[in-house]
């Protein structure tokens, strides 16, 4: 896909005509970060928007013991860097590269003259987050649930809203993250999502094929566990 393509498939720029997609495709700049790379750390300055191109990233902060909390799970079409340049205190999380992963970059002048010229992207924009703190009430809510079967399901309803493919009913999830990534969004262990990951594959719920996961009666997983 090429630039102005892919913009056009971003929620937050898909009002626009491709006169105004061409003008703010000419100010972005590619990058591209391997798995595993650091792309922003909590607390540095922000100079940077990013819009995901390809791949997926995860948003981290770090507990007081060491142990990584995974606030989101970001792939393509989505974006991230935006809090630091509207507050212009520091990145609030990490953002690391789960995937060898493409990125589209705007300087923080050009996304703030952006939101000025094109209040139909601003709005757009508050779209996105306050879908965001729904999802993180959400996270909220199920991390104070004692069930952990239930902590871990509820995670998988959130992967395959943001990163799943529905067909006849059945959410696929290709390049699904790591059970240890899943652990560390429903705060529990990797052996917990492997026990009950198991279990889910007994019920007949989920099916695992290599790094694809899917739901297959996804309404009844949602209905069990929303
Ligand atoms: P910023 O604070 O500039 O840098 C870290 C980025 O992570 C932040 O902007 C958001 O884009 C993203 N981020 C932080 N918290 C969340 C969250 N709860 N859900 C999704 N993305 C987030």
């Amino acid at each position: 896909m090429n630039k102005t393509e892919l913009l056009r498939s971003v929620p937050i720029f898909s009002d626009l005509n491709q006169n105004d997609i061409n003008k703010i495709s000419e100010r972005m700049v590619s990058r591209t970060y391997d798995k595993g790379r650091v792309i922003l750390l909590e607390e540095a300055t922000g100079e940077t928007f990013f819009v995901i191109a390809g791949g997926s990233v995860k948003v981290t902060r770090l507990s007081d013991d060491g142990r990584e909390v995974i606030l989101a799970i970001l792939g393509e079409g989505d974006f991230f860097g935006e809090m630091s340049l509207l507050d212009g205190a520091g990145r609030s999380a990490n953002v690391i590269s789960l995937d060898n992963s493409e990125v589209l970059t705007l300087s923080r002048n050009d996304f703030l003259e952006i939101l000025e010229t094109y209040p139909k992207i601003a709005i757009s924009l508050l779209e996105e987050l306050t879908m965001r703190l729904r999802k993180s009430d959400q996270q909220i809510e199920s991390l104070s649930l004692s069930n952990v079967e239930h902590r871990i399901g509820m995670t998988l309803v959130r992967l395959s809203e943001e990163l799943g493919k529905i067909q006849n009913g059945k959410v696929r999830i290709v390049n699904f993250p790591f059970q240890q990534d899943i652990a560390n969004m429903a705060g529990t262990s990797r052996e917990t999502v492997s026990r009950t990951f198991t279990l889910f594959e007994e019920k007949g719920m989920i099916e695992k094929d290599g790094r694809t996961l899917a739901i297959n009666d996804y309404s009844a997983f949602c209905r069990l566990f929303s």
